[in-house]
């Protein structure tokens, strides 16, 4: 979701508000205070201010440490240059995308594309809940592939869709306003305010979030959607679900509806995800806190709890046609979203389970690799300022010959959270009832309220509290792990791991897990990339000197990982205002001298963020999702007022006059074929 500084109109609170607001995370947990590692920090200021060739020779410790492993993996490249090979592409703001020159990007699956043979033609002026139901749905986000065959030209695509921009999607609803400007009262600027929601509107905007999934297929070089695909499925706010897990059935999860606390509605706000070594398709909650109105009944045992997440925000209008929406119908409903969400594939009529294991916050995402010993680790974070790390591991190992053994392994299993040291060591400290502070004393009966609770049991086991955590990518070849933290403007104390105060442009944190080991629970840490522009000294970024004024980025998001081990960066909140530039798609060296080098490999329209960056295993295609496109554009000299239905800054990817702007998944492939940004 975009960050709201930056391009929001100025009608809109905007989810993130919270996220971007003041946090919730009271707690005193010992912070590092004032001191920065001065390994971090000399390195980090010669790179962002200097433009010698010995400084920007300098390799990590880190990076030195497993050097021997990466180089075994990764030869072929010469230790000193890019992994990526291509021209990059140019930074700058337009209508419409860009992708390096010698690439295709092919727009695979829009907003209302048919799904099923019998989806009803996307028609924007006439849509119900029933079409968008069997339709691509709104805000495509994260993007997975579940292979058919083992093949990489034919199988499953999973994306989910994260939220709805009313004023991209529906005709007649917005009047533009004047108003004064938020930071200078004495200024009027041009505002848009919608129309209230009707309960057709709210049902279409429930149809529109969700999840798809949908078999594909590449021929003559092109990908289509295979249309009546037998697994193909939408996944809306109002799917049936099930609760499962330690907190399954739990009081606390029981409502006037449910009395069993184990059947749930839909599912909402999915923004990254992942899919599991077993091929199930996960999907995160992330803000849930915007879709919860009404007041809690005077007293309430809740009241903490959803004070912690920002519950209720009344960014939509549900709760007045839906009863489970507002707190004061039912009070309990809260505490059955903000948890992992695992989706068997294999079978379209399966019911989508919620595993409560990995814990309750604002989800990000849930990428997985097995260990050493087959256990399964998830690397989770909780997209909000001040909030935590976490990762979760099996305690059952995975049968690569048995799915079904597989597919409750989510149920079980330790949630850690993590504590960054100055002296560069991470401790992964469990989440476990009974275990130091998490006990009756402290309000925790059972493991239920510690998962149910999850920010407050971190908070009492002392968590570093981290810059807005958002994807988190294991990494097979190097046997490391991206943290990718995107911005926290408020933060005023710093500490290692999070090294500047009013941290604008976010940082990259690479993990090193002790003994090559995603299930340890100790390891190293350091900070890969500060981000923001290098060429300007204060900002402290400290991309290589490699990296060109295309290359860098602020507001590093989604993450992925290929097959080679590179790291490829998505971003969140680029714009004239923030940074010059639009989202887009970064490749990020980690090896070598060529470290923390950055290129830009596709850039997005105006107005929209960059997500769901997946590179299929035969590296010949990358599947991008263009999230909220059209979204703002008063910052771009090229539109220069609010952006909506009506008077779009862009109309991708149609451009035609009588269609709207619409979120799309798009293939990227070479011309002619073959491997991505290799030569
Ligand atoms: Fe959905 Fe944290 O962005
Ligand atoms: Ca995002
Ligand atoms: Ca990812
Ligand atoms: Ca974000």
């Amino acid at each position: 979701m975009t960050d709201h500084d930056m391009t929001r109109a100025a009608f809109r609170t905007s989810l993130l508000e919270e996220n971007e607001g003041d946090g919730h995370n009271e707690t005193a947990n010992p912070t590092m205070g004032e001191i920065i590692a001065s390994r971090f920090s000399r390195r980090d200021f010669l790179r962002g201010s200097l433009a010698t060739a010995a400084i920007a020779a300098t390799v990590s410790p880190l990076a030195l440490a497993t050097a021997g492993d990466a180089r075994a993996e990764t030869a072929g490249t010469a230790s000193d240059a890019s992994r990526f090979t291509f021209t990059e592409v140019e930074a700058g703001i337009d209508a419409n995308h860009h992708v390096a020159a010698g690439y295709d990007a092919d727009v695979l699956l829009r907003w209302g594309d048919a799904l099923f043979p019998d989806s009803p033609a996307f028609d924007p002026t006439r849509q119900s809940a029933e079409s968008q139901a069997r339709q691509f749905g709104y805000n495509n986000d994260y993007v997975g592939y579940i292979p058919i065959d083992g093949s990489s030209e034919h199988g499953l695509l999973v994306v989910n869709h994260e939220y709805t921009n009313e004023h991209l999607m529906f005709p007649g609803i917005v009047s533009v306003v004047d108003k004064p400007d938020e930071k200078d009262p004495a200024k009027m600027v041009k505002a848009l305010e919608i129309a209230p929601a009707d309960k057709a509107r709210v049902d279409i905007e429930m149809a529109a979030h969700g999840g798809t999934v949908v078999e594909i297929r590449k021929e003559g070089g092109k990908w289509a959607v295979v249309r009546d695909g037998a697994k193909n499925r939408r996944i809306t706010s109002t799917t049936e679900m099930q609760l499962s897990g330690p907190a399954a059935g739990d009081a606390r999860l029981q409502t006037v509806a449910d009395p069993s606390g184990r059947k749930v509605f839909g599912t909402i706000n999915n923004c990254a995800g992942g899919v599991t070594p077993w091929g199930t398709y996960v999907m995160a909650e992330e803000n849930i806190h915007g879709y919860f109105m009404g007041t809690l009944p005077e007293g309430h045992k809740e009241a903490e709890n959803y004070k912690r997440l920002g519950i209720p925000e009344g960014t939509y209008a549900w709760g007045q046609f839906h009863d489970r929406f507002d707190l004061a119908k039912e009070p309990n409903e809260p505490n059955r979203f903000g948890w992992i969400v695992e989706v068997d594939v294999e079978d379209p009529n399966s019911i989508p389970k919620k595993r409560t294991a990995l814990g309750r916050f604002k989800h990000e995402g849930a990428d997985s690799i097995v260990s050493k010993d087959g256990h399964v680790v998830f690397y989770l974070g909780d997209d909000e300022r001040f909030d935590y790390v976490y990762k979760f591991v099996t305690a059952g190992t995975f049968d690569p010959n048995d799915r079904a053994a597989n597919l409750d392994l989510l149920d079980e299993g330790t949630l850690y959270v993590a504590k960054f040291s100055e002296d560069g060591t991470i401790a992964w400290m469990p989440l476990t009832h009974g275990q130091g502070e998490l006990t009756a004393a402290n309000g925790f009966a059972s493991q239920a309220d510690v998962l149910i609770e999850t920010r407050r049991a971190a908070d009492l086991l002392g968590a570093t509290k981290m810059d807005r955590p958002e994807d988190i990518a294991p990494n097979g070849v190097n046997g490391r792990v991206y943290v990718m933290l995107t911005n926290n403007s408020k933060r005023k104390e710093t500490d290692a791991a999070n090294p500047r105060a009013k941290n604008a442009f976010g940082h990259i944190i690479e993990i090193a897990e002790a003994d090559g080991d995603f299930a340890a629970t100790t390891g190293r840490w350091e900070v890969l990339l500060k981000c923001g522009d290098p060429s300007v000294a204060e900002v402290g970024a400290s991309f290589s000197t490699e990296t060109t004024k295309n290359g860098w980025f602020g507001m590093p998001d989604n993450c992925a990982v290929d097959t080679d081990g590179r790291l490829w960066v998505s971003t969140d909140g680029n714009s004239p205002k923030a940074t010059g530039r639009t989202d887009g798609l970064f490749a990020v060296d980690t090896e070598g001298a060529a470290r923390a080098t950055s290129k830009l490999f596709f850039r997005v329209p105006v107005g929209a963020e960059m997500c769901g960056p997946l590179m299929l295993p035969d590296m010949a295609t990358f599947f991008v999702a263009v999230q909220h496109p059209g979204d703002g554009g008063e910052d771009w000299e090229g539109f220069g007022r609010p952006s909506y239905y009506e008077d779009l800054s862009t109309r991708w990817p149609d451009f035609k006059p009588d269609m709207p702007v619409r979120p799309s998944v798009v293939a990227i492939t070479k011309a002619g074929g073959g491997k991505i940004a290799s030569s």
